[in-house]
């Protein structure tokens, strides 16, 4: 990847800056943008610290809103030629979006329109987008299959399948573009340094955070949602997917496309194809890391399915790619993640 240019936007977030460490150890130039929203400079600064100052050099960072048609089209005019982008940008809690669905619309819908527009000017007609398994909505059956209907249970995964649409009905206009519809499953885990991982701001909507700050003593328990489903142990079972893992996925998703004039328009699962329950995951990190997590059962959350996981076969014949890492990888990476900065980037907050 020595020629080529990417874009990351959201290139801050969680999944942002674990592909960007990738994209540069494939030999990548990045231009990172983002405004901040749920994610810090000093994110950024690991990222550079990671791959050292020979690689860093190839990484461009702008603090921009993806909103902000004058800011993109500086950073496209400014930055040298963009091949590709991938698209993480964007707003991704389930329950702020029921709350604020004109948010979410706002932030993920006008942020890629922006986007797509000034890419078409600069004739950069490439990119990833970072969808989510959110479109299978409760599965009739797992795994789940890129040809499966498509529903959306919330406004967040709402603005997922719009996008979805909107880069296809794009795609199909115009077949210059190449354009890559990745769903994840559930992306858990952190860069082996210990360095790089999740910061959710306020109390964790998901599992493997809530777990996370259980144990390093910022919670006193996790409330496990459910121990009443059709699952060997009651509990929910759900595709974790390590977040390298899922940054590998986007550098063969980049390649694929920047190779194949014929990609077209790609739909594809990036998930691990098993499952694993709650108490399971509960299990395995409380053996990464030596502490308990305390569990109390509650009531089902709603919304949530039984099961979710992805058929991988598609990803593998069509990207060449599969998930390598396991359950207890993810949990080992989490715990040193974890126990070096038990309250992420910027240290304890005032409230806590
Ligand atoms: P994240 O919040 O850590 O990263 C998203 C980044 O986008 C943040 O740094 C945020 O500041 C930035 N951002 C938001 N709106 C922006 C805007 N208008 N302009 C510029 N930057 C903006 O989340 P993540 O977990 O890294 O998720 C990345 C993408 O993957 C999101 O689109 C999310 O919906 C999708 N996704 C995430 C998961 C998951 O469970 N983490 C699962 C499926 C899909
Ligand atoms: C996992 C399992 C819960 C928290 C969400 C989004 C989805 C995607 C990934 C972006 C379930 C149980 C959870 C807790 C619990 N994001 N749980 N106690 O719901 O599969 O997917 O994140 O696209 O759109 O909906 O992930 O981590 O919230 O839950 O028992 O405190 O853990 O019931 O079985 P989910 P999750």
């Amino acid at each position: 990847m020595d020629d080529v240019r990417v874009l990351v936007t959201g290139g801050a977030g969680y999944i942002g800056t674990h592909a960007c460490v990738q994209l540069l150890l494939a030999g990548a130039s990045v231009v990172a943008i983002d405004n901040f929203d749920n994610s810090c400079a000093e994110a950024v600064e690991r990222v550079r610290a990671i791959v050292g100052e020979r690689r860093a050099a190839r990484l461009t960072f702008r603090e921009c809103d993806c909103r902000d048609a004058e800011a993109l089209e500086d950073v496209f005019a400014t930055c040298g030629t963009v091949r590709a982008v991938i698209h993480f940008a964007g707003l991704k809690a389930v329950g702020e979006s029921v709350a604020k669905p004109l948010l979410y619309y706002e932030n993920n819908i006008r942020s890629t329109l922006t986007l797509c527009e000034t890419m078409a000017r600069h004739g950069c007609k490439t990119l990833c987008f970072s969808s989510s398994a959110t479109v299978y909505g409760e599965p009739a059956s797992v795994p789940c299959t890129e040809d499966f209907p498509t529903a959306a249970l919330n406004p967040y995964g709402r603005t997922k399948l719009f996008i979805e649409h909107i880069l296809s009905d794009l795609q199909k206009s115009d077949g210059e573009w190449r354009v890559a519809l990745l769903r994840y499953f559930n992306p858990v885990g952190a860069h082996e340094s210990g360095t790089l991982g999740e910061d959710p701001k306020g109390i964790p909507n998901n599992l493997m955070p809530f777990v996370q700050q259980v144990a390093v003593g910022r919670r006193a328990e996790l409330s496990v949602f459910g121990n009443d489903y059709p699952t060997k142990d009651g509990t929910g079972r759900r595709d974790y997917i390590h977040v390298v893992d899922l940054a590998d996925g986007h550098v063969a998703a980049v390649k694929k496309l920047t190779t194949d004039p014929n990609a077209g328009l790609i739909t594809v699962n990036l998930g691990t194809g098993t499952s694993t329950s709650v108490l399971e995951l509960v299990a395995a990190f409380e053996k990464a890391s030596g502490k308990k997590i305390p569990c109390k059962m509650v009531a089902r959350r709603e919304g949530d399915a039984a099961e979710v996981y992805g058929a991988t076969q598609k990803a593998f014949e069509v990207l060449g790619w599969r998930a390598e890492r396991t359950i207890e990888d993810c949990c080992k990476d989490q715990w040193k993640w974890a126990s070096a900065n038990p309250y992420g980037y910027l240290g304890k907050p005032d409230d806590e």
